[in-house]
């Protein structure tokens, strides 16, 4: 059997971003983390963004796991001083119904293709998922330099972020996936760690309770963490 002579690479995806979008870089750089949320009823949405805010963290994520997710992104969006974005995003039409919704990035576990491919023509800053050596190199070929670390505890946590430091010295990551106030200094700590994901200050059942105080004061917290290696790295305003 023969195989095919290797194909000129294809022109990298980055090329065609267009200026007007923020960049994953100066997201993650807007705080040391990203709350990650998941909202089961929707009048949690405002006093939830609310409290985010007013506790220093303005970047959020909601996940797109309940049927209130999308909705909730629309609500949350008009919150004064918050930038909002979907996780979860797993197909294209999970990232145009998130960038529809009031979205102003993606934010996905893993990454496939066709996700990278919609949101670059939706012009959509994503935030894609890789665990693996051979993702990461995946990602890069197509022109990524900031990526989600998920699930970072159960993948190896510290250790692994710090192992892959070595070969890709150029990638920053957000992890995410069992991180707490407790241990998300360790992980702040690594160079290639540009900000955190997390969902520890929003709990479920504070906000089932409405307890948007101690909501408040968690992020507040949360913000005190201290990230000293916020990334350069800036080639893709989309990215
Ligand atoms: C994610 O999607 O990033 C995770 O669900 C967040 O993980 P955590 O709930 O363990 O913080």
């Amino acid at each position: 059997m023969t195989r095919s002579p290797p194909q000129p690479d294809p022109q990298p995806a980055s090329l065609h971003a267009t200026q007007a979008a923020p960049s994953m870089h100066m997201l993650c750089r807007q705080a040391p983390v990203i709350p990650v949320l998941v909202i089961e009823d929707l009048t949690h949405a405002v006093p939830l963004a609310e409290a985010l805010v007013a506790g220093g963290l303005p970047v959020l994520e909601v996940t797109l796991r309940t049927p209130v997710a999308l909705r909730a992104i629309s609500l949350m969006a008009r919150v004064p001083g918050v930038t909002i974005g979907a996780g979860t995003v797993l197909t294209p039409k999970d990232a145009q119904a998130a960038q529809r919704a009031g979205a102003t990035f993606a934010v996905s576990p893993g990454t496939t293709q066709y996700v990278i491919d919609c949101c670059e023509d939706l012009s959509l800053p994503l935030l894609p998922g890789a665990l693996s050596a051979t993702e990461v190199i995946q990602l890069i070929d197509c022109g990524f330099d900031v990526m989600k670390f998920f699930p970072a505890v159960a993948a190896g946590g510290v250790a692994a972020l710090k192992s892959l430091a070595g070969p890709f010295p150029q990638v920053h990551f957000c992890p995410s996936g069992g991180i707490s106030q407790s241990d998300a200094q360790d992980y702040l700590d690594l160079k290639n760690v540009v900000c955190i994901g997390g969902s520890w200050m929003a709990p479920n059942v504070l906000q089932r309770e409405e307890r948007w105080g101690e909501i408040r004061q968690m992020a507040h917290q949360a913000r005190q963490l201290k990230n000293g290696h916020h990334g350069t790295a800036t080639k893709n305003r989309l990215r």
